[in-house]
């Protein structure tokens, strides 16, 4: 999100001309600051720390510089190999931290591991809120506010180069004010530009560089935009605007229960690829990325806006097959009986079983749709077990890990994404309390009751509710045991909270759709129960709902996107 970055990825060709000047900020090292230095990274803010071993290994002052250094997972320490080099020698030492194993580095370790030693100097660099907490700690552990030097990624830099933590631009609180609202009702649910892309365009783009404290690129990156339309009645965002309008979107999301992860959420630009081809092996990548053995990342991928359009037909990346039978009975989950059906009439020949993960299909205009089978070792799934009823694994039932939803449209800035495969992570009521319980899907707490020896003559006994506890006890005790990300929903109910707090201190409105949020079993044990005071407005960037793939209007004499027939509007939780 970094000025530098955004420019060099947009703007910088073999013609552009770079001037380099000295560092700016304050992360710069004086010759006469001679005291050991410490420099604190985070996943890629290595690069200070590695400017400052290569330069201290062979300047000959003598000076010697520890690096600590946090990335997620062993692959994430792109030069430990320079580190190591460098290290062999006496100036430069290194601390490597695996988050995902060994945790994150916390206030007692830093406190314990770093005293303060006269003339000592801490250069911190990562994730604002890493360097934050840093700082923090430091300070508290005894060193002088002077001796920690932050970095800084964005500023208000003048002509002069003057720069400094009082000249940042401050984040400021954006006003959502009527012109950024769709009033909410079902219908807004659905792709309906309902302003011009300039407009649109503006509100976003203000919306954007604003909450990011970037407010000095705004004038004129709203001119280059302008013109831009103007032109061509389009614009091409930036990665970053791509990036922060689907994160914007997934905050947008009233239906969600899981946004306190907004910011988190990691966006692949697969804006380049033409053939479905190239388009089906990103997926397949997006899939391996996102799993990641368990440890779920939330990802979205992110394919060409524009005609000629590109569709998935799936509704989500991994989809179980659902075999309609002659008696009207269903082989598989019945949810996605009509794909089946659709995918079998392109030729894919079905094993016929209850868990069968169905081919992607993917679509660009109006040429045929073609059909990829999914790499089995791309999909993980957990096989569902009891951690006290021993029958419970004889069901042969399994779950894939990763819901990837593949088929909204992402309304951001006035562009249409028309396929962007997004994933988060499950709660577990999703899979327990919804796709294996409900009448019109797998429908197993008939079966599961008969097993438990419930009495499922009359309701009264509530072999429902008992039947739906131990499923939802078996999912998540599955998940668990395979080290799968997942939370029950009172934890998400918890983080839900927990999102609201985060955005009132932002001075930003929270708005929610209750029938989706109370989860569907225990619902008056989470706090989001008792609210009658959530309201649901849509705001835009948002996730919308678009017409099925397959049913698309595919005549270019056709505008598109027409409003859906209100009749059929409503659509299930789910
Ligand atoms: N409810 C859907 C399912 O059971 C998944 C929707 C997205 N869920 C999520 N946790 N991101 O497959």
């Amino acid at each position: 999100m970094g000025l530098f970055s955004r420019w060099l990825s947009d703007y910088a060709d073999h013609e552009a001309l770079l001037r380099c000047s000295q560092p700016m900020g304050d992360v710069f090292l004086g010759a006469d600051e001679t005291g050991p230095v410490y420099a604190f990274a985070a996943g890629i803010g290595i690069t200070p720390g590695l400017a400052l071993a290569r330069t201290l290994s062979v300047d000959g002052t003598g000076r010697t510089v520890h690096i600590d250094w946090s990335a997620r997972s062993h692959d994430d320490f792109e030069s430990a190999y320079e580190l190591e080099a460098l290290s062999l020698g006496r100036f430069v030492s290194w601390t490597r931290r695996c988050t995902s194993t060994d945790g994150r580095l916390d206030a007692a370790t830093l406190a314990e591991r770093y005293p303060y030693q006269e003339g000592a100097l801490a250069f911190v660099c990562g994730p604002d809120a890493y360097m934050e907490r840093v700082r923090e700690w430091l300070v508290a552990a005894g060193w002088p506010a002077g001796s920690v030097r932050v970095e800084v990624f964005s500023s208000n830099v003048d002509v002069d180069g003057h720069v400094g933590r009082e000249d940042r631009a401050e984040r400021e609180v954006v006003d959502l004010t009527d012109a950024e609202v769709v009033p909410y009702d079902s219908f807004a649910l659905d792709l309906r530009p309902d302003r011009p892309v300039l407009r649109e365009a503006e509100i976003f783009l203000a919306q954007m560089y604003r909450e990011l404290g970037l407010s000095s690129v705004l004038e004129g990156r709203l001119a280059e935009v302008r013109a831009e339309i103007a032109e061509t009645g389009t614009y091409v965002q930036t990665a970053d605007e791509l990036s922060y309008g689907a994160r914007l979107a997934w905050r947008n999301s009233s239906r969600c229960i899981g946004r306190f992860f907004w910011n988190h959420l990691q966006v692949r630009d697969m804006r380049h690829l033409e053939t479905e081809e190239e388009m089906f092996e990103a997926i397949v990548d997006h899939m391996r990325l996102a799993t990641n053995e368990g440890d779920l990342v939330s990802t979205l991928t992110v394919f060409r806006p524009g005609e000629p359009t590109i569709r998935l037909w799936n509704g989500q990346l991994v989809r179980y097959a659902g075999y309609r039978q002659p008696d009207g009975k269903v082989i598989g989950d019945p949810a996605n009986c009509e794909l089946t059906e659709r995918i079998q009439a392109l030729g894919w020949k079905a094993p016929g079983g209850r868990f069968d993960v169905l081919p992607l299909v993917l679509q660009i205009g109006d040429r045929a749709p073609k059909y990829f089978e999914i790499p089995p070792d791309a999909v993980m799934e957990v096989e569902i077990e009891h951690p006290d009823l021993p029958w419970f694994a004889e069901l042969g039932l399994r779950w894939y890990v990763l819901p990837a939803v593949s088929e909204l449209v992402l309304d951001s800035g006035g562009v249409q994404y028309r396929c962007v495969p997004f994933n988060g992570f499950y709660m577990v009521t999703e899979i327990g309390a919804r796709n294996f319980s409900d009448e019109s899907r797998y429908d197993l707490l008939p079966v599961i009751a008969d097993k438990m020896g419930l009495d499922r003559r009359t309701t009264a006994t509530l072999w429902k509710d008992r039947a739906l506890v131990e499923l939802n006890v078996a999912v998540m005790h599955s998940f668990q045991k395979k080290k799968v990300r997942m939370q029950d929903h009172h934890a998400m109910s918890t983080y839900f909270e927990k999102f609201e707090e985060q955005e009132t201190a932002c001075k930003r409105p929270v708005y929610a759709d209750w029938s989706w949020l109370v989860p569907p079993m225990s619902g008056s044990t989470s706090s989001i129960f008792l609210r009658d005071d959530l309201q649901n407005v849509v705001l835009k960037p948002m996730y919308a709902y678009q017409k099925k793939a397959w049913e698309e209007d595919r005549d270019p004499d056709h505008e598109g996107p027409v409003p859906p027939c209100p009749y059929h509007r409503r659509r299930a939780h789910g």
